[in-house]
């Protein structure tokens, strides 16, 4: 059985997906055993709470540079067991402090194809780069910004009168099905990462 933290920032349906995954059975051999918020209004908190995992805020006023946060999530989540971190609308950028403490073992989903719109604006940024596919990327989080190995991706077509609010809304759907596959197929080590490349052994 492997240990899951996930690490949220707002109002968590791609943490709630994968929950619904664990509780149904489509993700196996793994239990969450702790959500970490840096924003104490997120939603994610009281979905974790309802479902009876321990979940934290750390807030990022008490620690005066980003690593001093690192640090603690890290104790955190090395206290719960942690096998693999999950970020799941996780708005901060992560240290290098912290891509070591778990090589390999942190994941991270983006609401663009990657590498086309890193950041904290990616829907906006392809609506408006007036892009006619749009879509999701779930990754292996290196010391870059969205810049690690690809494990899995899914586009959609952007509409003609498309918002950010429409295209993030099916984005989501994308998202929800994506992270559970991709953390499914992390526990039963069916991904090799060679160099930049995740290949999958489905
Ligand atoms: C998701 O769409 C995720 O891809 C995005 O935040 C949203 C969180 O939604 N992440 C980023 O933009 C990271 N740069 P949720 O809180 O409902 O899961």
């Amino acid at each position: 059985m492997k240990n899951i933290s996930v690490l949220a920032s707002g109002n968590g349906t791609n943490l709630q997906a994968i929950l619904d995954a664990i509780e149904s059975g489509r993700i196996r051999g793994a239990r969450l055993v702790l959500v970490i918020s840096d924003n104490k209004e997120a939603f994610a908190l009281e979905r974790a709470k309802k479902h009876g995992i321990p979940a934290i805020h750390i807030d990022p006023k008490n620690y005066a540079s980003r690593e001093d946060f690192d640090r603690e999530a890290v104790a955190r989540l090395r206290e719960a067991g942690t096998d693999l971190v999950v970020l799941a609308g996780f708005m901060r950028v992560v240290t290098p402090y912290f891509v070591r403490s778990f090589p390999r073992r942190i994941m991270n989903i983006h609401p663009a194809l990657l590498p086309c719109f890193p950041g904290a604006h990616a829907v906006e940024d392809a609506l408006e780069y007036g892009v006619k596919v749009a879509g999701c990327t779930v990754h292996f989080v290196d010391e870059g910004v969205d810049t690690g190995p690809i494990i899995l991706q899914e586009a959609l077509p952007v509409r003609e009168d498309d918002t950010p609010e429409t295209l993030r809304e099916r984005i989501h759907v994308l998202e929800h099905r994506l992270y559970p596959r991709a953390i499914s197929l992390w526990l039963q080590n069916k991904i090799t990462i060679l160099g930049r490349r995740c290949l999958i052994d489905e």
